[in-house]
């Protein structure tokens, strides 16, 4: 398939009726989703708009089969042999609430996690912290994305109950050697958590082959509607997780007094489901699974490689993480000496229709430690082509020559974290500089006298 007629089973990606094309680079938030996606919520809406599990008429027989169908497709692209280590829940974030909060912690016991983990994978813990006494302990990564073997066998050495990180970063696109920190963890007896959220849309997993013991996603990051996430656990350890929530359809039988909670997964997925984004989920896989991961992977590494070697003439760009787009492929974050890391990404969107998202990426950690108000992350993804890169590149450009250095962008120039909080469309976020540089450029995407070619 080329990418042209990738690009059409996007309906968000279609000319808008001005004559521009959205550039969409910011994949790593939230991915868009292919008119199949759509089309399979509409049929469930439309066709057989009934809730699983409960009622025995036809709407219903058929929602209990399009939802479990879901659940063995998440199984075969995660790399679990048996569907019910597939628990549906709205996002990574809750899946890593349901692994967080549902272990027995005992005051004292440690959870490991990195220097640069998502908010998703860092309040948890300090809230258990409060609550149940445990202790985090922090793995240093570092910036190039060496691992460092000795650092963690040092962290597991103090006696780690379980490790919570990221398999790649949403931060600087780094990947994580899972299988090397899951057998030494399981050497030392320790769980392994990962977050999955920016690398399952871009490969197909074998977790059970690794033996990973939680695994957690979210469907919208890989084609599938909003408030869709997945918990993929080994059986064991997902039998031993209280659930969040419990209600209706949690349970085997109940009387006034008690009740017997049903087998995983169904025990977590209380209350009526979202089917019709499961279902949707469902298909977004169907759709992944006909593409070619290799090539999906090396289109990305292009992608990034085209920004990165343009980029290299530019002094006032630095690029965050490892030199080598390779070991980044799907992420290319940056910050621009003199302008803020928000006013660039309105310029961009303004001037030339590219998305990016800027800003701390719910990472705020990192940049607390570092001082740093935010940065300018595009991310990348198999509908994106040469021309978004080049419409991205033809933005940067012009934002650095219209706000010279002497004209920084007044928030760019704090060294506080907390000068980057708060407004992002808001008036008040925009420096000076920017505000009187208005893009000469107002196309966008493949429109004539824009910077980029077409695939
Ligand atoms: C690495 C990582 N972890 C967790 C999350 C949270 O994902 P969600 O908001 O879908 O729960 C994100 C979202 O950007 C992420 O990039």
């Amino acid at each position: 398939m080329s990418l042209d007629d990738r690009r059409t089973d996007f309906p968000a990606l279609r000319e808008r009726p001005e004559g521009t094309t959205p550039v969409y680079l910011d994949s790593a938030c939230m991915s868009l989703v292919p008119q199949s996606v759509i089309d399979a919520m509409e049929e469930y809406y439309r066709d057989f708009p009934g809730c699983g599990g409960r009622s025995l008429h036809r709407f219903a027989e058929e929602v209990g089969r399009r939802y479990e169908a879901s659940r063995t497709a998440f199984a075969r692209r995660l790399g679990r042999s048996d569907p019910h280590s597939i628990v549906f829940l709205r996002n990574s974030t809750e899946a890593i609430n349901l692994v967080a909060q549902g272990l027995a912690w005992k005051p004292g016991e440690r959870v490991l996690i990195s220097d640069r983990e998502h908010n998703s994978n860092l309040i948890v813990w300090q809230r258990l912290v409060k609550e149940r006494g445990i202790r985090i302990e922090i793995l240093p990564l570092s910036d190039s994305g060496e691992f460092d073997s000795e650092a963690l066998e040092e962290r597991l050495g103090r006696g780690i109950r379980l490790l919570s990180l990221f398999q790649t970063s949403n931060l600087d696109g780094q990947s994580l050697p899972v299988r090397e920190i899951t057998e030494r963890a399981h050497d030392h007896g320790a769980l392994v958590l990962f977050d999955g959220c920016q690398a399952a849309p871009h490969e197909p997993l074998e977790l059970d082959r690794l033996g990973v013991d939680f695994y957690a996603v979210s469907g919208h990051k890989m084609l599938g509607p909003t408030g869709t996430g997945i918990l993929a656990a080994s059986p064991g350890p997902l039998a031993t997780l209280r659930p969040l929530v419990v209600g209706g359809e949690t349970v085997e039988w109940s009387t006034l007094t008690d009740h017997e909670l049903r087998p995983p997964p169904f025990r977590f997925e209380a209350g009526l489901q979202n089917y019709a984004g499961v279902i949707g989920a469902g298909a977004a896989i169907a759709y992944l699974a006909r593409l070619d991961p290799h090539e999906m992977r090396a289109r990305e590494v292009e992608l990034n490689r085209r920004f990165t070697d343009a980029m290299a003439d530019e002094p006032r760009v630095h690029l965050l993480g490892p030199t080598d787009p390779a070991r980044r492929p799907s992420i290319a974050a940056f910050t621009l000496a003199g302008v803020d890391a928000h006013d660039a990404a309105l310029f961009l969107d303004e001037g030339y229709h590219v998305m990016v998202r800027s800003g701390r990426h719910c990472v705020h950690s990192w940049y607390a430690e570092r001082g740093i108000p935010g940065n300018v992350r595009a991310s990348f993804y198999l509908y994106n082509g040469t021309a978004d890169v080049d419409a991205l590149i033809a933005g940067v450009r012009e934002l650095l020559e219209r706000v010279p250095l002497s004209g920084t962008s007044a928030a760019t120039t704090g060294s506080s974290p907390r000068r980057a909080s708060g407004p992002r469309r808001a008036a008040g976020s925009r420096g000076a500089a920017v505000r009187s540089a208005r893009p000469r450029h107002r196309g966008g995407r493949g429109r004539a006298g824009s910077a980029g070619g077409s695939d």
